[in-house]
């Protein structure tokens, strides 16, 4: 069986294959389901603040700082390998279904309205409640349905154009990249503070009740 820890650290060992497939898509898939926790996390916080309460800053920081970093560094680049090998296959079909690379850099200034749109907030700056609304939604939207088209679109179409030795050099690329223990302390790193934020949440949450 293939070592995954955190669902971010990969390293295969003389797999077949297709196990080496189900494998890759099953922890991109539990990837996106850690990321929908925290966007629902900022969901939370957003409707204190629509109802015009006091959101917890500290956790609505925190879902930023992981979103300005996690992705990047550890989901989007292993997204990026298979994508590209789908795209070397057939070009056609990749590209009427979605440029995958395109709608990261979309997520990331979209995430970069929503931190300016926090801190004008925190500074006490002129900005409309629904403005804020609107930038905050605009960013959980898009990601979930960036997260939807590739676990109902992407992936699929992505195992179905992909050949046996296309799963061989990206489990050989994957191992390479995600297999030094060095990466693996950094995944491991935005795991924990994933969960950190999930516990400050609740208590969040707890001291509203
Ligand atoms: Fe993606
Ligand atoms: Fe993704």
């Amino acid at each position: 069986m293939p070592t995954t820890q955190g669902a971010c650290l990969i390293l295969f060992e003389d797999e077949p294959w297709e196990d080496v497939m189900v494998e890759i898509i099953e922890i991109l898939r539990q990837e996106h389901r850690n990321i929908e926790k925290l966007l629902r996390v900022m969901e939370q916080e957003l409707s204190i603040f629509d109802r015009a309460e006091r959101p917890d800053y500290e956790v609505f920081g925190a879902v930023i700082e992981f979103f300005k970093k996690y992705p990047d560094s550890c989901h989007h680049p292993k997204e990026d390998i298979i994508y590209r090998k789908f795209k070397a296959r057939d070009p056609g079909r990749a590209a009427s279904i979605a440029d995958l690379e395109a709608e990261h850099r979309e997520g990331a200034v979209r995430l970069r309205r929503v931190a300016q749109a926090i801190d004008s907030v925190l500074n006490d700056q002129e900005i409309l409640r629904e403005n804020v609304d609107r930038i905050v939604r605009d960013f959980i939207d898009n990601e979930r349905k960036h997260i939807a088209l590739e676990d109902e679109v992407v992936f699929p179409a992505i195992v179905d154009t992909l050949q046996p030795g296309d799963w061989a050099d990206i489990a050989l690329t994957l191992a390479d990249r995600y297999g030094p223990p060095s990466q693996a302390d950094f995944e491991e790193q935005f795991g924990t503070l994933r969960r950190n934020i999930l516990e400050l949440e609740e208590a969040a949450v707890a001291r509203r009740l």
